[in-house]
């Protein structure tokens, strides 16, 4: 019985051929089998959808069974001084404080000399993972003599990027067979220069493994089974470690003074003790760095990076000496404050969706149209600027207030508070804490 209802309730929900039917079909099947009344259509077609055709069909080949289009908020952080360049900072996030704190930080920093960047590198990582059980002796021989070939056989899809001034910058053999039995890499590193180089890494390395086939097969030294090579996979890494970039701050500890309450040396010893806290202590790094995060992903989205990628990458990171620890540090040295972000980030600002989307090309173009290396500094900062507000807040007021007061909105939305409504209480609460409550109190009472 249990059985039948399980199977008909799948019967009921399953599709086959979903990804052939007209996009009209695939919404009117999702609302005929997953809502109960026309409201699903409603926001699908009417208010999501694009009205300029193109710029729909655009979208929907983006990817597989777009139904309509998902916003978030594009907003704009100003005023970040970035060795003496002034930039308008691009973010598409949907946490109401975000953008507010990197504007804070950015004002306060633009007082004070700005942010300091550099690449410190930008090599890229991409492997071949094989199998193989003879002698490692022979395999490293075979692996000198197939070395060129690599290389050689790849021309076809390295020209371009050498021509360029990129390409693959070395191929070596790699023994894993102490973790896993019989595993062995081809591990290259690369040079992608403007470009992410998702695929043209991908390429070169699907490239490499044939050619790694192809010659062991032809190999004589290689004669029993157990010396026959099996590719597992060729895919590149988002572990970046050496494509790493540094943002930094700094001006003289009596400089810090703020109207927080608090001197400027204790406002730095606090500081630096909340930043000892987050190397030492992964709980709180963990949180330090998603708040590093909040600033990195936004302008990743809004650049039209691969914010996954970057993700993993940087947490990977965050825990390379084997502890998760904090990507940030501070120190006090000759009443000098500083305070630096070292960040991996593997960035492109041309190929992928940079030439596509048109708010991608637009925020593109607001970052008077970085080379990746550029980028790559201006993501670090704003990751930089997201934990400098954060910890600011944090070892003084606390971060409630302003995350609150950036939240208000949010509720009074949730509450379908009129214009005339949002502007009283918005006045009101500029005087008084945000809670959930206050608000609904504040607004029941202005129903009366
Ligand atoms: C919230 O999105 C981010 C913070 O929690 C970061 C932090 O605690 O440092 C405020």
């Amino acid at each position: 019985m249990l059985y039948l209802r399980l199977k008909r309730l799948i019967m009921n929900k399953r599709i086959t051929g979903f990804s052939k039917l007209p996009k009209a079909e695939k919404i009117s099947w999702l609302a005929n089998t997953y809502f109960s009344d026309a409201k699903a259509t409603k926001i699908i077609l009417e208010q999501y959808w694009n009205s300029n055709e193109k710029l729909q069909q655009l979208h929907d080949e983006f990817i597989e069974n777009t139904i309509t289009n998902y916003y978030l908020p594009f907003g704009v952080a100003p005023n970040f001084l970035i060795n003496n360049q002034v930039y308008a900072i691009p973010m598409a996030i949907e946490e109401s404080s975000v953008v507010a704190a990197a504007s804070k930080a950015a004002k306060f920093w633009l007082d004070r000399g700005g942010f300091k960047t550099r690449v410190i590198s930008t090599t890229k990582i991409g492997q071949v993972h094989f199998m193989y059980h003879g002698h490692f002796k022979t395999l490293e021989r075979f692996f000198e003599r197939v070395k060129p070939k690599l290389f050689e056989n790849a021309k076809p899809l390295t020209k371009n990027m050498e021509a360029r001034g990129g390409g693959i910058l070395d191929i070596a053999l790699q023994d894993k067979t102490k973790d896993l039995k019989g595993y062995y890499q081809l591990h290259a590193t690369f040079e992608t220069l403007d470009a992410m180089g998702a695929n043209f890494i991908n390429s070169c390395l699907e490239q490499f493994a044939e050619t790694l086939k192809k010659e062991s097969l032809a190999f004589d030294d290689f004669s029993s089974n157990d010396e026959e090579i099996q590719i597992v996979m060729s895919i590149l890494s988002n572990y970046v470690p050496d494509c790493l970039v540094r943002a930094e701050v700094s001006c003289k500890v009596e400089d810090l003074n703020e109207d927080e309450g608090i001197s400027p040396q204790d406002f730095a010893n606090k500081f630096i003790q909340a930043v000892k806290i987050a190397e030492i202590e992964p709980y709180r790094a963990v949180t330090h760095n998603k708040g590093i995060m909040n600033g990195i992903d936004a302008v990743v989205l809004a650049t039209g990076n691969d914010f996954r990628a970057v993700e993993a990458g940087v947490h990977a990171y965050a825990c390379r000496n084997g502890q998760y620890t904090s990507l940030s540090h501070a120190k006090v040295e000759n009443g000098i404050f500083t305070f630096w972000i070292d960040v991996p980030l593997a960035l492109g600002t041309v190929g992928g969706l940079t030439n596509l989307h048109p708010l991608v090309k637009l925020a593109l173009e607001l970052l008077q149209k970085p080379s990746a290396k550029e980028l790559m500094q201006i993501v670090a900062v704003a990751g930089l600027a997201q934990n400098f507000a954060a910890l600011r807040s944090l070892i003084t007021t606390g971060i409630q207030q302003g995350h609150m007061k950036m939240h208000l909105m949010n509720i009074l939305n949730q509450f379908k508070a009129n214009d005339t409504e949002k502007k009283t209480l918005t006045e009101h609460f500029k005087t008084h804490t945000v809670t959930h409550n206050a608000v609904i109190e504040a607004l029941e009472k202005l129903r009366l």
